[in-house]
């Protein structure tokens, strides 16, 4: 481990961030199991992150819309929850909007803040903090680059006083539930204190046609997101994938309760992958699963983060119902 320490920013980096990122063996593992699928996780390259960037700003892209507007409703109500100054800890860099929105109402109730986000990807705490630090004048930042377990254990010892942490964006929602439950469990321990909290973005169950254009929009950014893997593969792992000989999938599977994206091959082909030493064939129409975005019926949300070891304290919502931000206090 090492830290870097400048005025009002420290960056812990935890040798666990480098192991966990294999994106070569996820590949050939993906490509050569029935049927083929790759992480989603690997969507986030430089070029992955600004797409998403985009897809978060697209009309049909309702989550981020929606979950900003509930923040904007509720921070203040959800800072004035706390009777002493908190920490703000975050699953994700906290580059976007929301978490500001957060930071402000945090600031309107007491004289400074130590904001710790977690991310695998040291660039994006590095610019998010700079970025926030110059905005916050009575802000830290101490930004651990890890994978969010490693991080949350980390944070244990190296925060003192109440902590609130965030994980927006539904991306829970990635997580099959039998995942969800044990990952959540281990937030929930990670959250030792009386008055710590989280406060967890999921999105809601809506009409099909609502849900597979938000992931499959009129402009193909969603396309080109998913289309980004196979680009990575070319580049990173000396692929050699047609993109135009595949296609973009998103559809909802009502009875699993969550959208799937896929990667379709158009025709039969075979791609050699040269570094992994490897010849993948395709048959014509075969899918290739990358993403699942599960979706929640707001009546299962207590239950849910029940069985993960939280009590559901508060519970904001849109009009329409579209997205939730649920406040869960860990039962002990
Ligand atoms: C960042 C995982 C929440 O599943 O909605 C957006 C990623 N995939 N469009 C989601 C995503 C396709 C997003 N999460």
């Amino acid at each position: 481990m090492t830290t870097r320490d400048t005025n009002r920013f420290t960056l812990i980096e935890t040798e666990v961030q480098f192991a966990l990122d294999n994106f070569a063996s996820d590949v050939s593992q993906g490509l050569l199991a029935m049927p083929k699928t790759l992480p989603c996780r690997h969507f986030y390259n430089q070029r992955g992150s600004e797409l998403f960037e985009t897809i978060c700003q697209l009309p049909e892209y309702y989550l981020t819309r929606t979950e900003t507007e509930i923040i904007t409703a509720h921070a203040t109500e959800i800072a004035s929850l706390f009777d002493e100054p908190v920490s703000l800890i975050e699953l994700g860099s906290g580059s976007a909007i929301k978490t500001q929105l957060i930071i402000e109402a945090l600031l309107a109730h007491q004289p400074n803040l130590l904001f710790a986000p977690i991310d695998i990807s040291q660039s994006a705490l590095e610019e998010s903090a700079l970025e926030l630090l110059a905005t916050y004048k009575n802000l830290e930042v101490l930004g651990v680059a890890a994978p969010y377990e490693v991080g949350l254990a980390h944070l244990q010892h190296k925060i003192s006083g109440p902590r609130l942490a965030l994980w927006l964006g539904s991306s829970v929602g990635n997580f099959q539930p039998e995942e969800a439950i044990p990952f959540l469990r281990e937030v929930a321990n990670s959250l030792s204190g009386e008055a710590d909290r989280l406060l967890i973005g999921m999105d809601l169950h809506k009409d099909r046609q609502v849900l597979e254009r938000a992931y499959d929009d009129a402009q193909g950014v969603t396309a080109a997101f998913n289309l980004n893997l196979l680009d990575r593969i070319n580049r990173e792992l000396g692929g050699n994938f047609d993109m135009s000989g595949f296609a973009h999938r998103a559809l909802y599977d009502e009875d699993r309760g969550r959208i799937e994206m896929h990667l379709l091959s158009l025709s039969a082909q075979t791609v050699n992958i040269d570094n992994l030493q490897l010849d993948i064939a395709f048959v014509a129409g075969e899918h290739t699963h990358t993403e699942n975005s599960h979706k929640y019926r707001i009546e299962n949300i207590p239950g849910l983060l029940e069985a993960a070891g939280f009590e559901l304290e508060k519970q904001f919502t849109d009009q329409l119902q579209r997205f939730s931000l649920n406040l869960a206090r860990p039962l002990r």
